[in-house]
């Protein structure tokens, strides 16, 4: 039966993911294992029809991100676009390539915020983490240029086994740059950092002391520094509300067009993602059987089915119901209903031995 669409909701907000080139190596990258190549990006020309597609549907967010949005020539001009069709934009970058005169740029443009991510606090474990020498220094004089030009800055930080200790610090440098905001992001396991899981899950002890000096900080810096603190959904009981729901909120598009309900909706099996190139951003979204195949809760079995909480998570995340059992249609392993969740158990046994080895990601 063909989907109901006056009970589909418009999207709010649009990840545009621009290229898949990136200047680091970061091994939790979250980038699917197949990269798309430059000669296939889409041009600037069909982003601009995008953009004016999505404000049409009803998105007021777009994220432009990568990996490196910032390695596309054309970026100050899409953010026009965005900006000319009242679209809210915000820069997702790892403040590696350019500095004040591209910011300067966007501003004028019309970009409204900018997420900077920093792998660690120190620049020897920053650059370690990325895989890049000198970027610690590149993304600090970075940040201090979005300030110059008097964008609101929010530092982004992914925390895991490695460098969950020094969350104070992290702290510290946010606010030391001068953001508004700071996020600290467990790693997630996907993709890439699937591969790399057994260096970067930390212990019970680890996170709980981690989360008890975000709750005192928070406290402290209220009115000062904004903290969003992401947990690994493994240590908890009942799995997140992933993207808010397949299909509910935000749609992914990847650099050669791709439309997707999440950035590793590709590795499910069995669904094509139509192509902007093919048909329109409205159809897609509501007619598009990648779109409906997870939407709402028909799809779910036991034990999500009759689960209270199914319209509060969803049953989890599609992906990570794929990657950890096979099957994308399962609950999320992560929930402690979920007849699957011995999978994560295991996963955090392992946690407790100390494992430091991890793989770059590699391109080409
Ligand atoms: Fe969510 Fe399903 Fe677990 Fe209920 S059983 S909490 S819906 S994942
Ligand atoms: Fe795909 Fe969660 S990452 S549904």
């Amino acid at each position: 039966m063909p989907p109901d669409e006056t009970r589909i909701e418009p999207p709010l907000a649009l990840l545009a993911e621009l290229t898949h080139r990136c200047p680091l190596r970061c091994p939790y990258c979250s980038n699917p294992l197949k990269l798309e190549r430059a000669s296939d990006e889409l041009t600037e020309a069909e982003w601009r029809r995008v953009l004016g597609e999505a404000a049409a549907l009803g998105v007021l967010q777009v994220h432009f991100s990568g990996g490196e949005p910032m390695a596309r020539r054309d970026l100050a001009s899409l953010i026009g676009e965005a900006a000319g069709r009242g679209l809210y934009s915000n820069l997702i970058t790892s403040g590696t390539l350019g500095g004040e005169r591209e910011l300067r740029a966007f501003a004028e443009a019309g970009l409204k915020h900018v997420q900077l991510s920093f792998q660690d606090v120190t620049a020897a474990d920053n650059d370690r983490i990325a895989g890049l020498a000198g970027a610690h220094a590149r993304k600090s004089a970075f940040a201090q240029a979005v300030r110059a030009v008097g964008l609101p800055l929010t530092l982004n930080i992914v925390v895991h086994r490695q460098n969950l200790g020094g969350v104070d610090q992290m702290i510290e440098m946010a606010l030391s740059l001068g953001a508004r905001r700071l996020e600290i992001a467990h790693v997630q396991y996907y993709a890439w950092a699937l591969t790399n899981r057994a260096a970067f899950l930390p212990t019970r002890a680890q996170l709980d002391t981690a989360t008890r000096t975000v709750e005192a900080a928070r406290e402290r810096l209220k009115g000062v520094l904004a903290i969003d603190y992401v947990v690994p959904d493994y240590h908890g009981v009942r799995p997140k509300s992933c993207m808010n729901g397949w299909g509910r909120r935000f749609l992914n598009i990847s650099p050669a067009g791709k439309v997707l309900p999440c950035h590793a909706a590709e590795t499910l099996p069995g669904l094509s993602f139509p192509s902007v190139r093919d048909a329109g951003l409205a159809d897609i979204w509501y007619r598009s059987e990648a779109f409906n195949r997870f939407r709402g809760t028909d799809w779910m079995a036991e034990p999500c089915r009759n689960c209270e909480r199914r319209t509060i998570d969803w049953g989890g995340c599609r992906c990570q119901a794929f990657l950890l059992t096979g099957d994308a249609a399962r609950a999320d392993p992560v929930c402690a209903l979920s007849p699957d969740h011995g999978v994560v158990e295991a996963a955090l046994r392992e946690a407790e031995r100390p494992v430091e080895a991890f793989v770059y990601r590699q391109y080409g």
